[in-house]
């Protein structure tokens, strides 16, 4: 792992008197609209991830808030004292990159930059080469580069199983691998599937058209299942951008049948999330009181065997 600053931020766990989600064991259906509010539904069959664990944030539309979902999911971990990783595996955005501050080490000239799209391409480049520190202390990361999309395009041999490949030998102290697919299910997606232990299905709470995207992804995710990942699972779907409203309440019943083991989790609406894009902050960090933050946090905590349950 290479490290591209010396001084790091740590991450300070959130306190217990905030406003947290109820977390319940089923998606409430019947009761009188105005009774009802967004809590966590954790099924009785959900098992929390052992670690070291490897997470696909996944939905084919773009904007559904899988970016979102990764950097905050693993600042949350981090709080928890885990060490995670973020791989970038979008091609088309810059976002992740912004959002950690991301730069090189001082020195390594523009064509040793190593990111991903060398993973594939390169059968001597390794993981911990590509992984880098960020200014967060435990958080590390595998930038992406738009030329990754060749990989989509020229399909190098062993595509489909490259991250696999790597992240089966965890040498590297890593506890959670969390990778940030781009919209889309080609190659990449499914090399990010195939390398899963779950999948963490994104959906904007109110989006018909997300809603739809996520039934494609399932398409993808039972045929990676029948062959190249028996045992991938669906552990989560994030409700993004989640405010109380009957739409929201019919997408958010619609998916929990759909995946009826996975934890369901309101990521409730927030403009702060914008304001800390734009301050390149992570959301946690920029603003740690608010409600999108103490979701992600409980998600954390149920999703994983560290303070699951607590
Ligand atoms: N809980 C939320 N509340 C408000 N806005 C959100 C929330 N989650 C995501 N967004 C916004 O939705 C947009 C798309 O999110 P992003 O994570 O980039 O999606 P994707 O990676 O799936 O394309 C971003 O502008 C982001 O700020
Ligand atoms: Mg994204």
């Amino acid at each position: 792992m290479r490290e591209t600053q010396g001084k790091t931020v740590q991450v300070s766990p959130l306190g217990d008197d905030l406003a947290f989600l109820d977390i319940v064991t089923e998606w409430d259906y019947g009761s009188a609209y105005h009774d009802w509010k967004a809590s966590i539904v954790v099924p009785p069959t959900f098992l929390p991830g052992a670690l070291p664990r490897v997470i696909a944030i996944s939905n084919q539309k773009g904007g559904a808030g899988k970016t979102t979902t990764a950097l905050e999911l693993a600042m949350a971990l981090v709080a928890r004292g885990l060490r995670v990783r973020i791989i970038d595996a979008d091609p088309q955005e810059a976002s992740l990159s912004v959002w950690l501050q991301f730069f090189y080490p001082e020195g390594v000239p523009a064509d040793e930059r190593k990111h991903l799209t060398h993973l594939y391409f390169d059968q001597s480049v390794t993981l911990q080469e590509i992984t880098y520190a960020t200014p967060y202390e435990g958080l590390y990361f595998v930038p992406s580069f738009p030329d990754l999309e060749d990989v989509e395009t020229k399909h190098p041999t062993g595509t489909e199983t490259a991250l696999q490949y790597h992240l089966s030998k965890p040498d590297d102290d890593i506890d959670v691998t969390i990778i940030d697919c781009g919209p889309g299910l080609g190659p990449l997606t499914v090399s990010a599937l195939v390398a899963a232990h779950d999948v963490i299905i994104p959906v904007q709470a109110a989006s018909g058209l997300d809603a739809r995207g996520a039934a494609a992804l399932n398409r993808t995710i039972t045929s990676v299942q029948g062959r190249l990942n028996t045992e991938l699972r669906v552990a989560a779907v994030v409700l993004t951008d989640f405010e109380k409203s009957g739409l929201a309440r019919q997408i958010g019943g619609k998916l929990a049948k759909a995946y009826p083991n996975a934890v369901i989790l309101p990521a409730r609406t927030s403009v702060r999330i914008g304001e800390a894009q734009l301050a390149r902050k992570p959301l946690r960090v920029f603003a740690a009181g608010v409600t999108t933050v103490l979701d992600y946090d409980r998600g954390a905590s149920v999703l994983f065997v560290t303070g699951a349950r607590a």
